[in-house]
Parts: structure tokens; C-alpha cells; sequence
């Protein structure tokens, strides 16, 4: 299926400063559902929509990179009930989506732990969705799930050690290339809905130099005229990486 609402990319926005990698925090489902007078769990399921639309907007665009936070390392504290959900939700959209994906070119990957405590199901769609989609090169979907940016840092000292690299061997380089996706570069402009200005331990290694952005839209509600905005707000930073402005 093509872009089911194809749209003009606005003439503000300069098509020669468009980020590379763009992330997103995608939050205020609940909140969406709450307002509503419906469950939580309405709130997770009407997000695909703006997830979908947000994704089709990077692609009109020309981002290489849109990385988006679907499940954290410290979201298991929410009731069963709900993590459940949000199992079975995100493998139910690989399953809807991942043929849509794959059409238009986006290689879908992904970043966290798989560990005991992710269902097997969930596992084996991952690595269909991934083994799918591995040669396209239009975009590349990087889905953030059982992540958390300790964790990422912790597992990449982890395979450091395994690999036997010496105390004088350690650096950035070392590090980054036991990270989960070395490939990616580090996002130059990180997204965050709902109004909530933190970072909640999302790529706290790559958001290093990252322009951030923060919406009151809540997530569910979000589309691609609001990442246009998001690009629009970046485009008007001036980026300095501890230098001095041109
Ligand atoms: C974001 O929405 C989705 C996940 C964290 C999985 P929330 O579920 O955090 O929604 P709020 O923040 O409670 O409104
Ligand atoms: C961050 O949102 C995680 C995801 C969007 C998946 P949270 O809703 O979990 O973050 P906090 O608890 O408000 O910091
Ligand atoms: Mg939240």
C-alpha cells in the first residue's frame, strides 16, 4: 500500500537540512486514552496510526534513520496487565505492518535486550520483521524496545570485556562499536511528546550532541505535520559541538 496521504513538504523547511537520524520518544498514550474516557490500553493501540503517519513523513523527507522508543527497560513496572498489552500490541504490528514497511523500502531493526522476560512470539516476529526487511537501504525503523540507554552502555562493556580489550584499548570507538546499532549515526534531533521534558533513559550515549524537542502533542495524536514542525524547530538551531558558531 503507497502512501495513504501523500503530502507537499512545506516550503519553510529547507530540504538541504534535513536530519539524518531523527528519535522519537513516543509518549502520552495513556494520558491520550485517559482524556477520552477510555483504558489505557486505547492509548498504545491508537498510537500505530501516528507512528505509521510519522513514518511516512520521515520517508517523504529523506531521513535515513527514525528511531522510536516502544518499550523501556523500566516499563516492566507497569501492571501485567498492561505489559501484556503492549507485548502482544507490538507484535500485532509487525505483523499488520511489516509487508507495508518493507514496500517502501525501510529495513526494520531493532534495539534492546532479549531477555527471558520478552515472549518468545514477540522474539520470533522481531527477527521476521528484521530478516524481511534487512536489504532495503531507503530508511532504516529502528524500534527501541526492552531498551533503556544504561542497559545498551552496560551490555556494550559487557562484550568490551568478552572481547578482551585491555584497560589502555578502551575508547569512544570501542565502546560505540559494541552498541546496538554502530551502523546508525547518533541522532541529530530527538522528539519527545506528551509535554514531558526528560529523557528517560533513551540513547543516553547517542543524544550526546542531539537538538531536542519537546511537544505537548500527545503521542496518539501525533502526525507528520508535527515532525515537519519538530524539523522546522531544528532547522533553526545553530549546532556548535563545543565549538565556536561560523
Ligand atoms: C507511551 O505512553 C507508551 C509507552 C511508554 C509504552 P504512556 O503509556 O507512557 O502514556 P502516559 O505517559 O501514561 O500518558
Ligand atoms: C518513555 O516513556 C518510554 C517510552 C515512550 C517507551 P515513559 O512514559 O515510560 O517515561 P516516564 O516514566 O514518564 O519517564
Ligand atoms: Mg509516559
Amino acid at each position: 500500500m503507497p502512501d495513504p496521504r501523500p503530502l507537499p513538504i512545506p516550503e519553510w523547511l529547507d530540504p538541504s537540512r534535513v536530519p539524518v537520524h531523527v528519535a522519537v520518544v513516543m509518549d502520552g498514550n495513556g494520558r491520550w486514552a485517559k482524556r477520552q474516557g477510555l483504558p489505557r490500553t486505547d492509548g498504545h493501540a491508537a498510537g500505530e496510526a501516528a507512528l505509521m503517519d510519522t513514518t511516512y513523513g520521515a520517508l517523504s523527507l529523506g531521513v535515513q534513520a527514525l528511531t522510536v522508543y516502544a518499550f523501556s527497560t523500566e516499563n516492566w513496572r507497569r501492571p501485567a496487565d498492561e505489559v501484556r498489552y503492549l507485548m502482544n500490541f507490538n507484535r500485532g504490528l509487525l505483523e499488520r505492518r511489516s509487508h507495508e514497511l518493507d514496500d517502501e523500502g525501510v529495513r526494520i531493526v531493532f534495539s534492546g535486550r532479549r531477555d527471558w522476560r520478552v515472549p518468545r512470539q514477540v522474539l520470533r516476529r522481531m527477527d521476521e520483521s528484521r530478516d524481511l526487511t534487512a536489504r532495503n537501504r531507503r530508511m532504516t525503523l529502528n524500534i527501541a524496545f526492552n531498551y533503556g540507554g544504561r542497559a545498551e552502555i552496560v551490555d556494550a562493556v559487557s562484550r568490551l570485556v568478552a572481547d578482551g580489550v585491555s584497560a589502555s584499548g578502551v575508547s569512544e570507538k570501542v565502546i560505540r562499536q559494541r552498541l546496538y546499532h554502530p551502523e546508525l549515526p547518533d541522532p541529530d534531533l530527538v522528539v519527545r511528546t506528551s509535554g514531558e521534558h526528560r529523557i528517560s533513559n533513551f540513547l543516553l550515549w547517542e543524544l550526546a550532541y542531539a537538538e531536542l524537542v519537546f511537544t505537548d502533542v500527545l503521542w496518539p495524536d501525533f502526525r507528520r505535520e508535527d515532525l515537519f514542525a519538530a524539523i522546522g524547530e531544528f532547522q533553526q538551531r545553530e549546532r556548535r559541538f563545543g565549538g565556536l558558531d561560523r
